[in-house]
């Protein structure tokens, strides 16, 4: 994982989008077999088996004309690719998701099919057509509009179910502190205070509170339950680089606070599904400092709090916003919440899609790492979060259910799991997926990890904090 870190280039999904759009019109075109067709899957098979190196599967949206990869923007070069994304888009064509598996033969069907569409948009949908054209890895589709949020799935907006009394204390406090300033109220620094005490004595001292945190989160995260995720999590990967309990005292109530600004926020701009418009996202990146500006009046706050707020979407060649000079790298501090931030953030639900998985969200650090984050801290992070955190339901290549338990130190993709049924319910026995053979080998693997479809109480399974 580390290696691939810093070897991962750049991922661009801009040619897999050109690789469709001009495969689909050479179809078109020319007759089937045409050597200009072969050259073009090939291209277009190459684009997609980079991106497949770093992660099981690729999924591209577009939203109001921006490009994400994997739930991460990449709407820079906007000008330069209107026309494909448009071309797209007029085939109601905003969403590509391409699986592991994938082949040049299926690419070209998938082109066929796009060609098609155009003839006859309304034969069934999307999804009945491509499996009409025997398409199983990849499939597309229109994304929910803005307005018609209704449709899309509801996620809701705060962990729910047997939540681990500490976590669940931390939340509720938290959700008060946040609405309070909200109102215009000013920043009560004793109940911050307790917080950061019941986050690093209670929540920290919790395996079923990390599990809440740390496993695949299906709800839609609002900024109290968000800061309070990040809080912990920046406490995680500073107890793994050594940190003193001072400064982790000091990283806790920053990262706490780091979204404080967001109360400045309109609702819904911040809970706006997809991409924002250039008003929007101005806006929206004001709240690094409006938090500043909330937080240098309070008296009592470490110094460092502002500071973080101010510079946690500032990356680590100095670019990011807000602009505070050309190459001004953000404090250690701030690149440590800006890591907890980014994996937090793709961690949980958002209205136009699910959570990503753990050891997925670990390649998207991977990849922003030495761009936007410091590589030794990704490292760090992901060397204590592993792929498969505690709480993570997962499957194992014997085809038992399992829910983790331990991490095994030295050998992070071989947890300990709890059994469970298909129905969740356990723990039927406990596996460390790191025994071998007489011969040496693995017994088991994780072949995957699974959203749960039923509630998953990890209370069950891991041991929660002491109310008292
Ligand atoms: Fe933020």
């Amino acid at each position: 994982m580390t290696t691939a870190a810093a070897a991962l280039p750049a991922l661009d999904p801009l040619p897999i989008l050109k690789g469709f759009a001009s495969l689909r019109r050479l179809t078109g075109t020319y007759p089937a077999g045409h050597p200009m067709i072969a050259q073009k899957i090939r291209e277009l098979e190459d684009a997609v088996k980079q991106h497949l190196r770093a992660g099981p599967s690729v999924r591209i949206d577009v939203i109001h004309g921006d490009v994400f990869l994997d739930g991460v923007s990449f709407g820079r070069d906007k000008q330069a690719n209107t026309q494909i994304i448009q071309e797209l888009a007029d085939l109601g064509i905003d969403s590509i998701h391409i699986d592991e598996g994938v082949d040049g033969e299926e690419l070209r069907r998938v082109a066929e099919f796009l060609w098609q569409l155009k003839e006859r948009p309304h034969t069934g949908s999307v999804e009945a057509q491509l499996a009409e054209h025997q398409v199983r890895h990849v499939s597309m589709g229109r994304l929910v509009a803005l307005d018609t949020r209704w449709r899309a799935h509801q996620w809701p907006e705060a962990p729910s179910g047997n939540l681990d009394p500490a976590y669940a204390e931390s939340l509720v406090r938290a959700q008060e502190t946040f609405e309070s300033v909200a109102s215009g109220k000013k920043l009560d620094m004793v109940t911050v205070r307790d917080l950061v005490q019941l986050l690093i004595h209670k929540v920290a001292r919790s395996n079923a509170a990390l599990g809440q945190i740390l496993a695949v989160k299906q709800y839609e995260n609002l900024t109290y339950c968000h800061s309070v995720n990040v809080a912990m999590l920046s406490l995680l990967l500073g107890t793994q680089l050594g940190l003193d309990d001072a400064f982790k005292s000091a990283l806790v109530e920053a990262a706490l606070l780091h979204d404080i600004g967001k109360t400045r926020i309109p609702l819904g701009i911040l809970k706006k599904p997809g991409a924002l418009d250039k008003r929007e996202r101005k806006l929206m990146e004001a709240h690094t400092t409006f938090g500043a500006e909330i937080l240098v009046q309070i008296d009592g706050l470490r110094p460092m709090t502002p500071i973080v707020a101010l510079e946690h979407h500032r990356g680590v060649k100095g670019d990011g916003y807000p602009d505070v000079g050309r190459g001004v790298v953000p404090h250690a501090m701030s690149q440590i919440v800006s890591v907890a931030d980014i994996y937090e953030a793709i961690t949980g639900a958002r209205s136009y899609q699910a959570p990503t998985l753990p050891e997925h969200a670990c390649l998207v650090l991977a990849r922003l790492a030495g761009e936007k984050l410091n590589t030794a801290l990704v490292k760090a992070f992901v060397n204590v979060i592993t792929f498969f955190p505690l709480g993570s339901l997962v499957r194992t290549s014997r085809d038992e259910l399992g829910i983790v338990i331990r991490t095994n130190h030295g050998d992070p993709l071989h947890p300990t799991v709890a059994l469970v049924d298909a129905s969740l319910e356990g723990p039927r026995g406990e596996i460390n997926l790191s025994a071998r053979d007489s011969a040496g080998a693995y017994e088991r693997h994780i072949v995957e990890t699974l959203v749960p479809q039923v509630p998953l109480d990890v209370t069950k399974f891991l041991p929660i904090a002491d109310a008292a």
